[in-house]
């Protein structure tokens, strides 16, 4: 007969680690699971626990084998066709919010939106904003609005390339981006967590920064007068990126640092021409 506290202590895992997917896998809270951790499971659900144990030993991250992942006090449901919501993009969600002050139903673009992470919390932060969000990966969108949908947050959702997926010359109140910043030649795309990320949520097979590129040089057609671009970037891009802004007609220029006090998310205001 297999228990939860067996299986526990013969899968390898941390401790933490066995007790969320054994909460997973019996579908019971962590409350529930200390008061029963002698009770007998079924055949099938040790199983199942043992199957996904031995996915976590050989690297996958948990979110994956768990299916959710929280950001911003909600829960997202994250596939492998989504990168995983990182906490640090937390402060992009926190930068629009600011943004958005003082306007009554300001309209804000998420470009690559992945799980829908930022743009479904931020229309549940401000019920009164029009939000849309883009990805070029039809199936990352398919994550998105199920998101949407269970949170039932109002997103519209467009495929396509960057503002290509637009369907017209939308002005926005603010544009905000995470897209894809690490260099193809990082070490850092062949280990961790980012070998089981889709690589065109990691990367854009160049140098890192030609998404940032883009995104910047196409907000000024796609913003109001005063209207506000927030981009993410790698902890070394900072200065690069607040140039391309002060190139494509941004002022107020700012750079942000994240939880570890990483420089990690730069924006400004377009100029009034
Ligand atoms: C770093 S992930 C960010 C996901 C999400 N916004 C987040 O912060 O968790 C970058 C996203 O950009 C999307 N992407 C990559 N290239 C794109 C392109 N050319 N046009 C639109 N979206 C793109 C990817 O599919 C991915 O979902």
């Amino acid at each position: 007969m297999q228990t939860a506290q067996s299986l526990a202590q013969i899968c390898g895992l941390p401790r933490l680690e066995a007790r969320m997917l054994l909460e997973h896998v019996l579908q019971k809270s962590r409350e529930w699971l200390l008061a029963h951790d002698t009770d007998p499971i079924t055949p099938e659900q040790a199983a199942s626990f043992l199957t996904l144990a031995a996915q976590r030993r050989q690297g996958t991250p948990m979110a994956y084998l768990v299916g959710v992942r929280e950001f911003m006090g909600h829960q997202f449901e994250v596939s492998p066709d989504v990168l995983i919501p990182r906490p640090e993009t937390e402060l992009l969600v926190e930068l629009v919010l600011n943004s958005c002050l003082g306007l009554s139903h300001p309209r804000v673009l998420d470009l690559g939106t992945g799980s829908g992470a930022v743009a479904i919390s931020v229309a549940l932060a401000r019920p009164d904003a029009m939000v849309v969000a883009s990805d070029q990966s039809a199936a990352a969108l398919t994550v998105a609005q199920r998101n949407a949908q269970a949170q039932r947050a109002r997103v519209q959702f467009w495929q396509g390339n960057w503002y290509e997926a637009l369907p017209s010359e939308g002005q926005f109140d603010v544009i905000v981006s995470n897209p894809p910043y690490i260099a193809v030649s990082d070490v850092h795309l062949t280990q961790g967590d980012l070998r089981f990320e889709p690589r065109q949520a990691l990367t854009e097979d160049a140098d890192g920064l030609s998404a940032l590129r883009i995104i910047s040089a196409g907000a000024a057609a796609h913003l109001v007068p005063g209207g506000f671009l927030w981009l993410e970037h790698g902890f070394e891009q900072g200065a690069e990126v607040a140039a391309m802004l002060e190139t494509a007609g941004f002022q107020q220029v700012q750079t942000f640092p994240d939880l570890a006090g990483l420089p990690r998310a730069t924006g400004g205001t377009l100029r009034n021409l």
